[in-house]
């Protein structure tokens, strides 16, 4: 289909709310479209994850997919494609863990963030098929991050910084001094 320019920092597209679609809607050729230049869109740009304000589109479709090698996330394991619509999330644990996040739309910028450790995401797939799944640690965080998309939410808004510490940096630095050290730190 179509690689997408991707929204980034300042564009109020990524702050918009988005739309719920029903089940026609998501069968119609539009969304089946807007599935695949989101995937298109993400492969290009080397992300895990990707949500539709993303591609200037506000409407409450994201989908996510990683493998052990991925450039940007190495280490972080696997899992394969899942388009969610309507998504919505249930925290099952409110322990939180934090990873060095990053985002397509905030280029060159790493940021630790807290979430809950372990969620419930029900959706719909693509087929419009009311789907659950249960996530945890790196994947809990993923899912998180991609569904505040949708929410108008960036990750950088969700970083709380103690005094004396750095938990916003560029890519550069966060591999240099942070990379490896903390990406599972639970709290
Ligand atoms: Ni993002």
């Amino acid at each position: 289909m179509a690689i997408r320019k991707v929204a980034r920092l300042g564009n109020p597209v990524l702050r918009k709310k988005t739309r719920t679609l029903s089940p026609d809607e998501i069968r119609s050729p539009e969304i089946q479209h807007l599935i695949q230049d989101l995937r298109d869109t993400q492969a290009e740009y080397g992300g895990i994850g990707i949500a539709a304000p993303q591609i200037e589109v506000p409407l409450r479709v994201a989908i996510l997919e990683f493998s052990e090698s991925s450039a940007r996330y190495p280490g972080m394991g696997a899992h394969p494609l899942t388009v969610f619509i309507n998504a919505k999330v249930t925290v099952l644990d409110s322990h939180e863990q934090s990873f060095w996040e990053g985002c397509l739309s905030v280029p060159g910028l790493r940021g630790k963030v807290s979430r809950p450790r372990k969620i419930r995401v029900d959706y719909l797939d693509e087929n419009a098929e009311p789907c659950s799944i249960t996530a945890e640690g790196f994947l809990a965080t993923v899912f998180q991050h991609e569904l505040d998309h949708l929410d108008g939410v960036l990750f950088i808004d969700r970083i709380k910084t103690a005094p004396g510490a750095t938990e916003l940096a560029f890519t550069e630095e966060y591999q240099r001094f942070h990379a490896g050290s903390s990406s599972l730190d639970e709290s």
